[in-house]
């Protein structure tokens, strides 16, 4: 990575910098950087090659991220490429087809429905990276129940590299944070639904 560009963007996350690699090794698609912000992890792919689709709602966001983008292609050899696309991800059509990304990465961000059609996007052999946001304040209100989405993941023919859940908020709430980092080993015919007892 280059590191004075790298610098220009906030830091990445140090635990999906540990394990960008691992996201990287599958030869399908492209990565799909979901909810990504101002781009702070698409150095982690592209320095590797690989070509990157970053999703956000926020138009100022992804401005910022492209011109730190066209300063990084610049200084770099042999990038992976880069595109944006502004999207609700809750209520637009996604701009990426099921089962053809090398990868999804989702960080500090959760949402059920998200994380459902998140799983649908890599091919087999692609990868799913989530690390939601703590449960600071009431942010345990938004984070789901213990084993959710281990069970949207498995239905979806995830096996699991690592699965790591923390309980947040009040005692007895029943929320979690998730880390997790999967592979996709098989594509189901039909992955199901859930229910969640809250969200
Ligand atoms: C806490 S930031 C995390 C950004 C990035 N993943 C990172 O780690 O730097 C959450 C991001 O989610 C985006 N976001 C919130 N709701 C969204 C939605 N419905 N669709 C797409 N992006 C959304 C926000 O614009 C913001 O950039």
């Amino acid at each position: 990575m280059a590191k004075p560009l790298q610098s220009a963007w906030s830091d990445p996350s140090p635990k999906l910098a540990k394990v960008a690699r691992q996201i990287a090794q599958s030869r399908s698609g492209p990565i799909v950087d979901l909810a990504c912000g101002e781009g702070r992890h698409f150095a982690l792919f592209l320095s590797l090659g690989r070509n990157v689709i970053g999703i956000d709602i926020e138009k100022s966001k992804l401005h910022f991220a492209r011109r730190m983008l066209d300063l990084y292609v610049v200084a770099c050899r042999n990038p992976g490429r880069a595109h944006l696309v502004q999207c609700d991800l809750e209520n637009d059509e996604w701009p990426v087809r099921k089962g053809v990304a090398g990868g999804v990465v989702i960080v500090d961000y959760y949402s059920r429905r998200v994380v459902e059609r998140a799983a649908t996007i890599p091919a087999q052999d692609g990868a799913f990276y989530l690390q939601t946001f703590g449960g600071q304040g009431g942010n345990w209100v938004s984070l789901p129940h213990a084993g959710l989405v281990r069970t949207i993941l498995e239905e979806c023919g995830y096996e699991f590299v690592f699965y790591r859940e923390r309980a947040v908020g009040p005692v007895g709430r029943d929320a979690v944070s998730v880390h997790t980092l999967a592979k996709r080993t098989r594509i189901p015919r039909e992955p199901s639904t859930h229910t969640e007892k809250s969200e």
